[in-house]
């Protein structure tokens, strides 16, 4: 590996091993690594660390610390060090299989959190000093300063305030992303806060690199590796009903000017559903849209090649293999049109509502009255996390969340009376999508709500009996504002516990 992307002199005399590099961790420290979403994190440091820490767990030394990201990261990170029993504390999003039976088993504390705060939080003092940042880096400039790799996250954040710092230097990180990020150094405590300047979404508000001390950088590793890039299944039919229902409704808004004809800044959750809902919108004869978003995955870098959209602002990529390819050979394109920015902006509860943001997520469940589970199964299993989604959901324009109507082979309604787990309020969710239908919440009482559910979007194996429920908690219900039987709202979840499934026969 060469250490020509490593301009500043006193840095390339740092340049050391991962095995070296994780020596420099002490048992209990406060880690605040960079990733998000599978993009841009340290490659190499935290499997030499996840090594250590098992060679001292093995001769009956215990050694765990606190690990910080931007969000969800790989299995070179959380995955090793999940498996080598090295976190005490997680935070503020993962979504590693082995970290969450670890989190499920009661074995690793985990604080699921709003995207937007951690920065802020961390500038508060709540997780206290931070030990060490590991950060990785496309390449470092003459004067110290960082070409962040595909992801921003909390980076800034780590790097103002870690006592030391490591740097990966992955030269598998195109060069050519250098001009792509947007850091904005203007954020403060109150009282100080000021206005962030940024008016149209695909602004640039700050300067392209970040800053790092070179006195606190202890160590600097060579990694040429990938990012996690997964490839997406296949879009199936459910996700193509539910982006059809979407799609349509927008359409609607749009011929109603209820929506501009470029809608207004788009932010679309991971996965299958927001996916088919980007290929649909590739195929809706809209044009010139913006996206103000957390994460870009294939769909958007597709809307972009396309023309469909004309900017894409976000903190970090969910890329397949095969787009994050198309990413590199189109890098001089995607330039131009792509900002990444830190995740205190990308999220910013302020600019998301100023700006309009169209959020679009998934959910787990979502009750009668509109409440949204995004997080557990039923009320005590975390799944991922919040994520941004609250960010963009409580402040958007559009709140939406889509889901099929059913999980688990059918077993599961994902319209239920009473939500096992609460994270977004019925006050801050507009639309429902399911395969079955849209469900426009706005405007309406929680009857009304409960009406436009379960005649929209509620799947036929569960209507009756959901109809049912209303029924009697209309009639029975101590309060009828927002009715419910107490001893019956959470007994579909107990049921599938008990029995496999939430058909009452
Ligand atoms: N009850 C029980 N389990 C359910 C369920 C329900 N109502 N709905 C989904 N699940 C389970 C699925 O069975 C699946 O489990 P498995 O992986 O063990 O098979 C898992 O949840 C994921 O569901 P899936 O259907 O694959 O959907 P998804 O990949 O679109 O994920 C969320 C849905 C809600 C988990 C996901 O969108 C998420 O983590 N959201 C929160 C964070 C977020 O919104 N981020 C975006 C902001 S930028």
């Amino acid at each position: 590996m060469s250490s020509d992307r490593i301009l500043h002199p006193q840095l390339r005399e740092r340049i050391v091993s991962a095995e070296q590099a994780a020596t420099l961790i002490q048992p209990g420290e406060t880690v605040a690594m960079s990733g998000f979403t599978g993009s841009g994190y340290p490659k190499s440091v935290p499997l030499a660390l996840a090594a250590r820490i098992e060679q001292s767990h093995a001769a009956g030394t215990p050694f765990r610390i606190k690990v910080l990201t931007g969000a969800s990261t790989a299995p070179e990170l959380d995955g090793a060090l999940a498996k080598a029993d090295a976190i005490s504390l997680r935070l503020p999003f993962q979504s590693d299989p082995d970290a969450r039976k670890r989190i499920n088993d009661g074995q690793l504390e985990y604080i699921d959190m709003h995207l937007s705060q951690v920065a802020q939080q961390t500038w508060f003092g709540i997780y206290g000093d931070i030990d060490t940042a590991i950060v990785e880096a496309t390449a470092i400039r003459e004067d110290g300063r960082l070409v962040p790799s595909t992801s921003v996250g909390n980076n800034k954040t780590w790097l103002d305030l870690a006592r030391k710092v490591i740097i990966e230097v992955n030269q598998w990180q195109p060069a050519e992303i250098d001009g792509m990020h947007d850091i904005y150094y203007g954020t403060a405590l109150p009282p100080q806060r000021k206005p962030i300047p940024l008016v149209k979404s695909d602004d640039r508000i700050g300067e392209p690199y970040l800053r790092c001390d070179p006195d606190k950088v202890v160590a600097v590793v060579l990694t040429d590796k990938p990012d996690r890039n997964s490839p997406f299944a296949p879009i199936d039919a459910t996700s193509e009903r539910i982006a059809g229902h979407f799609i349509e409704f927008l359409g609607h808004q749009v011929k109603h000017g209820l929506l501009p004809s470029n809608l207004l800044p788009l932010q679309s959750g991971v996965g299958n559903i927001p996916n088919a809902v980007l290929a649909g919108l590739g195929n809706s004869g809209l044009r010139g849209l913006h996206a103000f978003t957390e994460v870009i995955q294939d769909g958007m870098l597709d809307l972009l090649k396309s023309g469909v959209l004309a900017s894409a602002s976000c903190t970090g990529f969910a890329l397949s293999p095969a787009a994050s390819e198309e990413f590199k050979r189109g890098i001089r394109f995607y330039r131009e049109r792509i900002i990444l920015r830190t995740q205190e902006i990308s999220n910013h509860p302020e600019l998301v509502r100023r700006l309009g943001c169209i959020a679009m997520n998934g959910m787990i469940e979502v009750d009668l009255y509109g409440n949204v589970n995004s997080t557990h199964i039923m009320g005590s299993r975390i799944q991922n996390g919040i994520g941004g989604s609250g960010d963009f959901a409580r402040n958007g324009y559009l709140s939406v969340f889509l889901s099929p109507s059913t999980a688990r082979n059918g077993s599961i309604s994902s319209l239920v009376p009473m939500v096992s787990h609460v994270d977004h309020t019925e006050h801050d969710v507009a639309v429902i999508v399911t395969e079955r239908g849209l469900a426009d919440l706005r405007g309406l009482s929680p009857k009304q709500r409960a009406r436009a559910l379960l005649d929209n979007c509620a799947h036929p194996d569960y209507r009756d009996q959901l109809e049912d429920y209303f029924d009697r908690a209309c009639r029975e219900s101590y309060g009828r504002h927002t009715p419910h039987l107490l001893p019956e709202a959470l007994s579909w979840h107990q049921r599938w516990l008990d029995t496999g499934s939430m058909k009452a026969n």
